[in-house]
């Protein structure tokens, strides 16, 4: 059965969980134009399909093979750039990455960035405090997170503008906006520039390192001659930017509209603030700061009585 589910729509975008409740309701598992791939809408399907080996996180290799295919090195090599993201890595290429960057990411870790978080947040609300209005997104959401993970990753917090541009073109090939004409070659360019930005900053901090910050850590590791090549050092701080700073953006901003229209819920949290860990869990339950999950089947899957095609 064919359906209209088109996730790029704006008003999809708004408020997609009606349209969502009926394709569950009617054809939970079906194929999806727009997103030329099968969608999976109900809980059970989408826990199974994540545990299961036989679909690949490596869904960006059949787009590398086929730029190659069709003569386009620019695209082929922003291919080969993201190829040695973890994210989209199986195990076993998976394990070793994901366990170096385990140890930055500890309640003990994060706990640790909680003084400087602060520091942030404040230098952050302090320029607004006597502002009639402001942006919730421009002004806090997105750098709040991205100042965070600037300090992680050891660079300079006045890069943060230029970090926006890059993620937004990033967030074109990788993110939602397939609208954009020259989507491809804005992303690749946005990935190049990236690629260069910390190649520099890694080969600055090789002789400056200091323990505990992300990228020092990470440099030493390679350098140990350990599982992580040069190529997967710099991919892996492009990934912690773009993956941490987007999503925190949203969670923050899907917050700060949920609470507004929830003004009990808003009194309830300003009474008493131990609320916020079980507000944050509950926003990120109810408004998802991530919407879809691709994997590619890596051999004939049949799901609800569907047959998912190998690719
Ligand atoms: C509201 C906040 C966040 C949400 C909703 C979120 C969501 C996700 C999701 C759904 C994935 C899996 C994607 C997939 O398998 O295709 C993922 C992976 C990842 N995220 Fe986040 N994320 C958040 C914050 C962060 C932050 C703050 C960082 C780092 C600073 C981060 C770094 C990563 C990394 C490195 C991966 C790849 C993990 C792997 O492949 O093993 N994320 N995130």
């Amino acid at each position: 059965m064919k359906n209209t589910f088109d996730a790029f729509a704006s008003e999809i975008i708004a408020n997609p969980y009606p349209a969502l409740a009926r394709l569950r309701a009617a054809d939970p598992v079906s194929w999806n134009e727009p997103l030329k791939g099968w969608l999976l809408t109900t809980y059970d399907d989408v826990k199974a399909a994540q545990k299961d080996s036989r679909f690949s996180a490596e869904r960006v290799k059949p787009f590398t093979m086929h730029m190659a295919a069709t003569k386009r090195p620019e695209l082929e090599r922003m291919g080969t750039l993201l190829n040695h993201w973890l994210l989209f890595r199986d195990p076993p290429a998976h394990t070793p990455l994901r366990r170096l960057l385990i140890d930055a990411f500890t309640p003990r870790a994060i706990n640790a960035l909680r003084p400087r978080i602060g520091e942030i947040v404040e230098e952050l609300l302090d320029p607004l405090s006597d502002r009639n209005q402001f942006d919730m997104i421009s002004d806090f959401a997105f750098p709040m997170p991205a100042t965070v993970i600037a300090h992680i990753l050891g660079v300079p917090s006045s890069d943060v503008p230029k970090f926006r541009t890059w993620s937004n073109d990033l967030a074109t090939v990788i993110g939602n906006s397939r609208r954009v004409p020259d989507r491809f070659e804005r992303g690749a360019r946005a990935l190049f520039t990236l690629t260069d930005y910390f190649r520099t900053t890694v080969s600055h901090r090789r002789n400056a390192r200091t323990k505990g910050v992300l990228v020092d850590d990470l440099i030493a590791a390679q350098e140990s001659g350990g599982p992580m090549s040069e190529e997967e050092l710099v991919a892996s701080c492009i990934l912690i930017l773009f993956a941490g700073h987007e999503t925190t953006m949203n969670l923050i901003g899907n917050a700060t509209l949920l609470l507004f229209k929830n003004p009990d819920q808003w009194a309830l949290l300003r009474n008493d603030p131990n609320l916020i860990s079980s507000m944050v869990e509950e926003v990120l339950r109810y408004e998802c700061a991530a919407f879809v999950i691709v994997r590619v089947a890596n051999e004939d899957i049949e799901i609800g009585g569907k047959r998912i095609s190998k690719g």
